[in-house]
């Protein structure tokens, strides 16, 4: 793997910065291949650019979004209890950190936390997002890692404080995975934790179809945009002229597979060409765009376990709309 240490500006409120962030080629192939595949499927990475993950933030803020605001509500209650676990001089790593939010409720309990590392595949964000963070922690040592964790990210090559890690995803990112690629993804983070060290993960529940259908689809067309900004993206950097106005935002809830569906759905006939490839596609066919699955406790305690993880404890607020779990390695699977 090659690495790329950005040199910061001395005034730089980064400790570190490297550049990881997959070549624009892998963002044509998977185009180009996901629109000839049938079902039509472009990977939910894809979403965040720097408008994207400013659309992601604007769904965090929607009345029907219930996730963020649910997640952080059970992470206040239980930072103290985080704080006593992690002890003193924990290094924080967030992958799919985004805008950094939910972390600053815990750096608020942790005991003189040594350091935060942010590890997102959207890069303006993820600097912008750490640089506020270490402005707003003085003395905090602050790193950022703009890569894509669906490939393995060694963090031994990092020059960053030792002391305990709390390696932190939260979001139920890990929703956006098949059971497979799942696990896989599960196992990477594995592969940071040594003895001692923990992930403390957020994954959405199994709830009411209409509650989740609503905060997939929300009355502001917030989460419409997100997803139609997916073919402003293409058109933007794969030399395209396919036109977001030819396709619609949907939504489904997929009980079988216990998950929310994003798809967009054509109008009409549409045609258009992406680097110089023709496609067309019928009124009423979609590209799938995000799978966002819902856990029993059970159904992700089982995920964990085929990744080597063993569920320690888990909080989860009195709907039981989300749950926090606290996972530790366990046996190789
Ligand atoms: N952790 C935040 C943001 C969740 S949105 C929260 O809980 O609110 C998902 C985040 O993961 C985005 O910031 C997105 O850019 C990032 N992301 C998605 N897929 C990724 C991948 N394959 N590799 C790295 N980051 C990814
Ligand atoms: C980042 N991820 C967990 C979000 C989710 O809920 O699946 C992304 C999202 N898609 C639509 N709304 C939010």
């Amino acid at each position: 793997m090659t690495r790329t240490a950005m040199a910061l500006a001395p005034d730089d409120s980064l400790d570190f910065f490297v550049d990881l962030h997959p070549p624009a080629s892998d963002f044509r192939k998977d185009v180009l291949d996901g629109l000839a595949a049938r079902p039509r499927v472009i990977p939910p990475k894809y979403f965040y650019d720097a408008d994207g993950s400013a659309l992601f933030d604007a769904i965090t803020a929607t009345p029907e979004y219930y996730v963020t605001r649910t997640e952080l509500s059970i992470l206040e209650r239980i930072a103290p209890e985080i704080a006593r676990r992690a002890g003193i001089g924990a290094v924080v790593i967030e992958p799919g950190s985004g805008s950094s939010v939910k972390i600053t409720t815990l750096l608020r309990s942790l005991d003189e936390p040594a350091g935060y590392i942010g590890l997102d595949i959207s890069k303006e964000h993820l600097i912008a997002a750490c640089r506020d963070l270490s402005e707003a922690h003085p003395g905090l040592f602050v790193g950022a890692v703009c890569a894509d964790f669906t490939a393995p990210v060694e963090l031994s090559e990092l020059d960053m404080p030792a002391g305990r890690r709390l390696v932190f995803f939260p979001g139920s990112t890990i929703g956006n995975f098949e059971p497979g690629d799942a696990v896989r993804v599960l196992k990477h983070l594995r592969q940071w934790l040594r003895t001692g060290d923990a992930l403390l993960l957020g994954a959405d529940r199994i709830k009411d179809p209409a509650i989740l259908t609503a905060a997939y689809d929300d009355a502001e067309g917030v989460t419409a945009a997100f997803n139609l900004n997916l073919l402003k993206r293409i058109a933007r950097e794969l030399d395209s002229d396919i036109d977001p106005a030819d396709f619609r935002h949907r939504a489904i809830w997929n009980a079988g597979k216990s998950r929310i569906e994003m798809h967009l759905e054509a109008r009409r006939d549409v045609r258009f060409s992406v680097s110089g490839q023709d496609f067309s596609i019928a009124a009423g066919e979609t590209i799938h765009t995000e799978n966002s699955h819902k856990f029993s406790i059970e159904s992700f305690s089982g995920l964990a376990e085929a990744a080597g993880l063993e569920v320690r404890d888990h909080w989860s607020d009195p709907s039981q709309h989300f749950t926090l779990y606290w996972l530790e390695r366990g046996a190789e699977a």
